[in-house]
């Protein structure tokens, strides 16, 4: 094992009905100006703003609303979210939605009281901002970042190009009702557990000792995600695959996955790129790039590839790791190609260069890529 500190910022309050239990309690202990922040308004929708609204009110809170927070946000909507945190002198940001409002709220805790521009300090400095942050909690009306239980949190800078983990304000609370995701599209349920099954592949194909837990844990996350993504196929209401995913989404990212190891996370890496550049869908972006990736770097650490195959595909090579992998995705009918994605602009050879030029290279996967390999890897996913 590599030396570690291991700390859970974030008490989560799981289960059906969730909110209406524990919110009171949580809200009675904080202070009286509450900054509501959410997307583009899907919780209208499906009533989750009543709920959380009425929560508030009766906890006899002044509320702000911060709205419309993009998938993909971006650091002019950060700044937006710092200011009203600032001018509602917010004791509590609440963040009701999935991994783009958690992420956007995380940084907006930290800029409204940062004397500096923390895109500047974090990203070209290389510092952490030194102020404690407003406190933050989330609701989870999405699953399959794990964004609630980290302090991590993925920011789009149009400036500059770049979609980049910052660090910030880890929630101090998570409430995570599976009946809040029912309303989700297909699409976007099956795209963020594959986020999930990701962050599990990413972490385990980071160089490990022997023998090392961290890898069995990701094994069995990664499995247990593929069979409840297998039973959501069957039945995409199925509340116990649901709160399966929602469960295997927050273990893969809350650390206990990394603990001890070094992780790879070379294919977010292309994936957050080429969202700066295209803005496409984290999870559909994920499934297009992971088998063309995994076949460039399988020679590079065979054993893990098979052990991964047996344990969750069930398959005895490598190589039929990779391709249990890709049928996979056909399976639950993700996208396999760039051209399939939703995307702002063509995807061209041109733009692609753009992006795997950009991209960051990581050196603790299987083998560090160069950005021509990036180059190569982006085009054979056309
Ligand atoms: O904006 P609204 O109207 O709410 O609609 C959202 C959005 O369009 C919709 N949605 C959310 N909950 C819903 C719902 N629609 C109906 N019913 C509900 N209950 O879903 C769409 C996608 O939401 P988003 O938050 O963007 O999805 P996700 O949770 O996949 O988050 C993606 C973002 O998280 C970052 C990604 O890069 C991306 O920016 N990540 C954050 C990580 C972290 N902090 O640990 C790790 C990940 O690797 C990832 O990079
Ligand atoms: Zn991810």
């Amino acid at each position: 094992m590599e030396n570690f500190v291991y700390e859970y910022p974030t008490k989560v309050y799981f289960g059906k009905g969730a909110a209406g239990r524990h919110l009171p309690g949580i809200l009675a202990g904080c202070g009286p100006h509450v900054l509501l922040a959410y997307g583009g308004g899907s919780i209208r929708k499906n009533g989750v703003y009543d709920e959380i609204t009425g929560i508030l009110k009766a906890a006899g809170k002044t509320v702000a609303e911060f709205s419309g927070i993009m998938a993909n946000p971006t650091w002019a909507k950060v700044q937006e979210g710092a200011k009203l945190a600032r001018d509602c002198k917010a004791d509590l940001v609440l963040a009701v939605g999935g991994g783009s409002v958690i992420d956007c709220c995380k940084i907006v805790c930290a800029q409204a009281v940062a004397g500096e521009d923390l895109w500047d300090l974090e990203m070209v400095q290389h510092k952490a901002p030194s102020a404690a942050p407003i406190p933050l909690g989330a609701v989870v009306t999405a699953s399959g970042t794990g964004a609630e239980m980290n302090g991590g949190a993925v920011i789009t800078n149009e400036n500059v190009k770049i979609k980049g983990g910052m660090f910030a304000a880890a929630p101090r609370f998570a409430i995570l009702d599976p009946e809040y995701t029912l309303s989700l599209p297909r699409m976007q349920v099956l795209s963020g557990a594959f986020d999930t099954l990701s962050h599990a592949m990413e972490t385990y194909f980071g160089r490990s000792d022997r023998d090392n837990v961290s890898d069995e844990v990701a094994l069995a996350v990664m499995r247990s995600t593929v069979v409840n993504m297998r039973a959501l196929l069957k039945d995409l209401n199925d509340y116990t695959a649901r709160s399966n995913l929602m469960w295997t989404s927050a273990m893969a990212e809350n650390g206990i996955l990394k603990v001890g190891r070094v992780t790879d996370f070379e294919c977010h890496q292309m994936e957050h790129q080429l969202g700066a550049y295209t803005d496409c869908n984290h999870g559909q972006g994920l499934a297009v790039l992971h088998p063309v990736y995994y076949r460039h770097i399988v020679k590079d650490a065979p054993e893990k590839f098979a052990k991964l195959g047996q344990a969750v595909f069930g398959v005895d090579s490598a190589g039929a790791a990779v391709e249990a992998l890709a049928d996979f995705i056909r399976e639950c009918g993700l996208p396999t190609k760039l051209t399939e994605l939703r995307s702002r602009v063509e995807i061209t050879p041109e733009l692609l260069r753009q992006v795997a030029d950009s991209t960051n290279l990581l050196p603790n996967g299987p083998r560090q890529l160069t950005h021509d390999e990036v180059y190569e890897i982006l085009k054979e996913c056309l």
